[in-house]
Formats: structure tokens, sequence, C-alpha cells
């Protein structure tokens, strides 16, 4: 069983996407492990490709480095060919599981009502999901902004009760700003999460926003994320691109204090 979540910790997480293999992401892992001795605030995570899962755990084994897997099926079991149960991820050694990346929103078809079942069966088989929401350039050159988080947040957290609300983290990843080097300022990136606080805080209960950590993600780097860490509304980073190289995920990790 996994320790409670604590309240809104400051967490810097690496999604992998489709990159490294189980060879190469424990040796990835073992470049972080060696790192791990400077103690860094910031809780961390990786979530490498499922063939890599096992590997990684292992050359994790020790350290206070967690693991998560980047997607999960909505039931617990059955004949879905080519999927992966929340439980199986547990059982490979994840804490954590990304649900609603807009990498499955907009490439996979992924719905709201399919990404909220998702954040259920994470915790239905004890993981915490790092549930993303964001809107597209489109939508933010439209003024939509507001309305497409709103949507997604609600769509996640309505029916939640407010224990299995804060054993959530969110990350606020606009579209835009993924794998685009066009990273969103401070000041976007807090208008955004304070929008989802108070969303929070009108569908499941008053002042729930302010205990759920909220992390950012897209195009954060080791230039740029000190900048973001500063922002009291920034919990925290998800990382692609530079997560992939230890020395530059090390450098984030480092800059979240
Ligand atoms: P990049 O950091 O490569 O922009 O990716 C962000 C992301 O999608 C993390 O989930």
């Amino acid at each position: 069983m996994n320790a409670p979540w604590p309240r809104r910790p400051r967490l810097v997480a690496g999604n992998w996407k489709m990159n490294r293999t189980a060879s190469e992401g424990a040796a990835l892992a073992g470049e972080l492990r060696a790192l791990t001795a400077a103690a860094p605030r910031a809780r961390i995570a990786l979530c490498p490709p499922f063939t890599a899962l096992a590997a990684v755990n292992a050359a994790l084994a020790g350290t206070p480095l967690l693991l998560g897997g980047q997607n999960l099926h909505a039931e617990a079991a059955g004949a879905w060919t080519g999927e992966i149960s929340g439980s199986m991820l547990a059982a490979a050694g994840c804490r954590f599981v990304i649900v609603g990346h807009s990498e499955r929103r907009h490439g996979l078809g992924e719905d709201d009502a399919l990404v909220a079942r998702k954040l259920k069966a994470a915790q239905r088989d004890g993981l915490t999901p790092i549930v993303c929401v964001g809107e597209t350039l489109l939508e933010r050159e439209g003024d939509r902004t507001a309305e497409v988080l709103v949507r997604q947040v609600r769509a996640c957290y309505e029916g939640l009760d407010a224990d299995a609300a804060r054993a959530t983290v969110i990350a606020y990843e606009p579209v835009w700003a993924i794998g685009t080097g066009k990273v969103a300022s401070p000041a976007e990136a807090a208008d955004s999460h304070r929008l989802i606080r108070a969303t929070l805080d009108r569908v499941v209960r008053p002042g729930l926003g302010a205990e759920i950590a909220i992390l950012y993600g897209g195009s954060v780097n080791p230039g740029n994320a000190a900048s973001l860490f500063a922002s009291d509304e920034i919990d925290g980073a998800l990382v692609g691109g530079a997560s992939l190289e230890a020395a530059s995920f090390w450098r984030i990790v480092a800059a979240a204090g």
C-alpha cells in the first residue's frame, strides 16, 4: 500500500513518452540514481514506456525516485488487446500514472469522459493519477482557454469526494507549449493554475484547490524552470524532452528546491 499522498507536494516528473528501451532506460535511471545523493527537496518521478518499467524500477531500488506509467486502460482486466491495467502498473512498481495527456486526447481520440474513467481506475488500483489538462493554440487564440480548462477539470472531478480529489496531481500542459520550445510565461501558467484551483473549489469543495499540487508542463528546460517554480501557483513540472538526459532533468529537479 502506498503512503498517503501529502498535501500539495513539490513534484518533478519526467514523461519519457515513446523514448528509451529497457536497457537505455535503466542506464538513464542509473545516472539519476547517482545524483540523488544531492537529496533534493522535490519529489521526483520517472514515467518510462511500459517495456522499460521493470528495468527502471530495478535501477531505482533504494532511491527516493518514484515510478509512473504514461497511460492505463479504464477497465480492470479482460479482452483488451494491447492495453495495460492500473493493477499491472502498480505491480510493476508504479506510484503514479499520467491520464489525459494531450497526445492521447488529441492524437488518440481520448475524450473527457474516458479521461475521467481512467482517473477513477487509477485510484481503484492504488495509483496517484497525474491528470493532464490544457488548451490548444486555436482554443487560446479563440479566447477559449478558461472554457476548456473548466470543462476538462469538471469532467474529471465532478462527483469525486475531497479525499479522492486530494489524492491526485494535476498537470497544466498548454498544448501549444508541448515540444515546441514555446514555454508559457510564469504569469500565464499561474493564471491557468488559479482558474483550475477555483474550479476545484466549485466542483468538489471550497478550499480544495489550494490543497492539490498543480504542475506545469510544456517546454520546461533547465533555463526556464527556476522562473516557473518561483511562482507560488506552480508546484512542479511535468517534463518531456528535457527529462531524457540525466543532466538536464536533474538541473530542473534542483531548480525545484
Ligand atoms: P516537452 O517538455 O517536451 O515540451 O513535453 C511536455 C509534456 O508533454 C510532458 O508531459
